[in-house]
């Protein structure tokens, strides 16, 4: 008797569903895709609890026959390799595997009708099991409906992220094929709230404009590049427009929406320098090239695909935007570049913090308003001084390790003197990190933020992916502080904050900051520390950064309180907060040793 074994075609593609349907938002992709193939004008999505419970594509496309049905949920069975050709492929779909994947861990059932049937027909397969198809009625197209993915493999549901989270990928789908395919008209319904209606256009700025909303357009650049049978073309974000998560780059080759490593790779030399670290460029481009130059039957979701000549895409990318970047910023770059080599060759050695310090400025701040700290003399406007008051420090101050504030420069740097050099604070990163330290005080003391009700419930509007973030840890977020409530698909109610935030605080840039924090990994533990860190900052923004110099006094409390707090020589993003330089240093610079 043989030991090996034919596997039966339930678990085969049961088997097969784990690398195509990870999660509602891959069964959605197929779904769709199969609707675009399909040569549909219109795409209906209705999602429940995140596509966990439901979903539901309905097209208008060329439907399916009785007979088409049963195949369409065998596998390898597909309509769109006519020819045994894998390199001309015109189709999303061509492996024949996603809709007897989905059968195989989901209740899905498929109801079509053809352009010249007269019925349609609707099959079932529970599970796996396929039922004979019974005749339906139905228009012209497609209606597939998805119900209780994996309700058969338990395992797999555990592994789902919560309903918000499951809702952004589905709904990040949705964009992504909307963006690569304008003239199909798209409807997202979630919960039975319409999210959106895309109508059908021929103009792809159009379409990006639609989905992407209008901060995207006022921050991002048109770019088109073309050069032999290579066309990439789309918007790129200017630099100081920057995202923590790198979701916001949609990328697209041949029309197809991708995730490639390549790319992405290429994207990150584009921006380089010009992005500070941790961040992410928000791009859309569109990427065509001829199809024997590209194989996109690499990877089991079709995200990545394998160029012939990778080097030359990632080139003319890396290229053609910092050309682009360039034409917006043409200062940027070589001048910070040449500041820091000049300063890491010269004087690192004698800096107490070394060249990551001087690189942080640098990074942190925008391109364009650059300090030239040793470049030239006119940047050190005696204006930028702080008033006299400051030069009142008296010598007991200086005596302070942090010493006496003497000026508030640029806004951002406390310059301060002691009696061994000088001190240089960012102000700001200083600041965010003695009020999260005191944050972390009063959690660790009495598990919640004193918080401070607001007369009138402020109204915020947000997009309803993050609306539903944030509802769904209300009660937690009401242990910091924040009382929130639903108020339509995009719009939430504040009625109250904590207590250190209220007066200038933006609520809409906290609330949008704290719900990618939640989106970002809902089960970490990590998520407690994270929303004080995002509080902390937007509570300095409330605070100092309200775009005034800072007088003596607020300047010595920021450095009194440095000295104090022991964890506050690094910024709550591991940077430091202050640089000393001292005397003998400034000798060495001056060459006066
Ligand atoms: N919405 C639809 N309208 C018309 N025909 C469809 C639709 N969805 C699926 N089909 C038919 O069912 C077949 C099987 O679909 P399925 O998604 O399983 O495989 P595929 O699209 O051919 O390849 P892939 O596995 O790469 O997606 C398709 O080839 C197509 O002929
Ligand atoms: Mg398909």
């Amino acid at each position: 008797m043989s030991h090996i074994r034919i596997l039966p075609d339930t678990l085969a593609n049961q088997i097969a569903a784990g690398e195509v349907i990870e999660r509602p938002a891959a069964a959605l992709k197929e779904i769709v895709e199969n609707a675009i193939d399909a040569h549909a004008t219109r795409i209906d999505v209705t999602l429940r609890t995140g596509g966990k419970s439901y979903i539901a594509v309905t097209d208008n496309g060329i439907g399916m026959t009785r007979d088409d049905l049963a195949l369409a949920v065998t596998r390898h069975a597909t309509s769109k390799l006519p020819t045994d050709d894998l390199v001309h492929i015109n189709t999303l779909g061509f492996r024949g595997e996603a809709l007897p994947s989905i059968g195989a861990v989901s209740r899905l059932s498929i109801t079509s009708r053809t352009a010249n049937a007269d019925t349609a027909w609707i099959l079932r397969v529970e599970g796996g099991t396929v039922h004979p198809a019974t005749p339906a009625a139905h228009p012209m197209g497609t209606q597939v409906e998805v119900s209780d993915l994996f309700y058969k493999t338990p395992a797999r549901l555990k592994f789902l992220k919560s309903d918000p989270a499951e809702y952004a990928a589905c709904k990040d789908v949705i964009m992504r094929l909307a963006l690569a395919h304008p003239h199909i008209a798209f409807t997202l319904t979630h919960n039975d709230q319409r999210i959106f209606i895309l109508p059908s256009t021929h103009a792809l700025a159009e379409r990006v404009r639609a989905v992407m909303g209008t901060e995207f357009h006022d921050q991002t650049v048109a770019l088109h590049a073309e050069h032999d049978g290579l066309r990439i073309t789309g918007r790129v974000g200017l630099p100081t427009y920057n995202k923590g998560q790198s979701n916001h780059q949609y990328l697209f080759i041949n029309n197809r929406p991708v995730r490639d490593r390549v790319i992405l790779g290429a994207l990150r030399g584009a921006y380089g320098d010009l992005m500070p670290q941790g961040r992410h460029a928000v791009v859309i481009l569109f990427i065509t090239l001829p199809a024997e130059d590209v194989d996109v039957n690499v990877h089991p979701g079709k995200a990545e695909v394998r160029f012939r000549d990778a080097a030359r895409v990632r080139g003319m990318m890396i290229a053609a935007i910092r050309a682009r970047l360039a034409t917006v910023n043409a200062t940027a770059t070589p001048a910070r570049d040449a500041m820091i080599a000049r300063f890491a060759s010269t004087h690192t050695p004698y800096l107490s913090h070394g060249s990551a310090a001087v690189a942080y400025d640098y990074a942190a701040s925008a391109p364009a308003a650059h300090p030239a700290l040793f470049d030239s003399a006119p940047a050190m406007r005696p204006a930028a001084y702080a008033s006299p008051d400051a030069m009142l420090a008296t010598e007991s101050t200086q005596s302070f390790p942090l010493g006496a504030a003497r000026a508030h420069i640029h806004n951002t740097y406390i310059v301060a003197e002691n009696t061994d050099g000088m001190v240089l604070v960012d102000a700001h990163a200083a600041h965010e990190r003695l009020i999260y330290e005191r944050f972390k005080t009063a959690m660790a003391a009495h598990d919640t933020l004193p918080a401070q009700r607001l007369l009138t419930p402020d109204l915020v509007t947000l997009d309803d992916v993050r609306v539903q973030a944030l509802l769904s840890q209300t009660e937690f977020l009401s242990r910091y502080g924040l009382e929130i409530d639903a108020f339509g698909v995009d719009c939430m109610q504040v009625r109250a904050v904590p207590l250190d935030l209220s007066g200038r605080l933006n609520l809409s840039a906290l609330l949008a900051d704290l719900a990618d924090e939640i989106l970002e990994k809902d089960s970490a533990n990590t998520l407690p520390d994270r929303l004080l860190k995002k509080l902390s900052t937007r509570a300095c923004h409330a605070a100092v950064r309200a775009g005034r110099p800072l007088n003596a006094d607020e300047m010595n409390a920021i450095l009194r309180g440095i000295e104090k707090t022991p964890t506050a020589a690094q910024c709550n993003h591991g940077r430091p907060t202050f640089i000393k330089i001292s005397r003998a240093d400034l000798e060495k610079l001056f060459e006066r040793r």
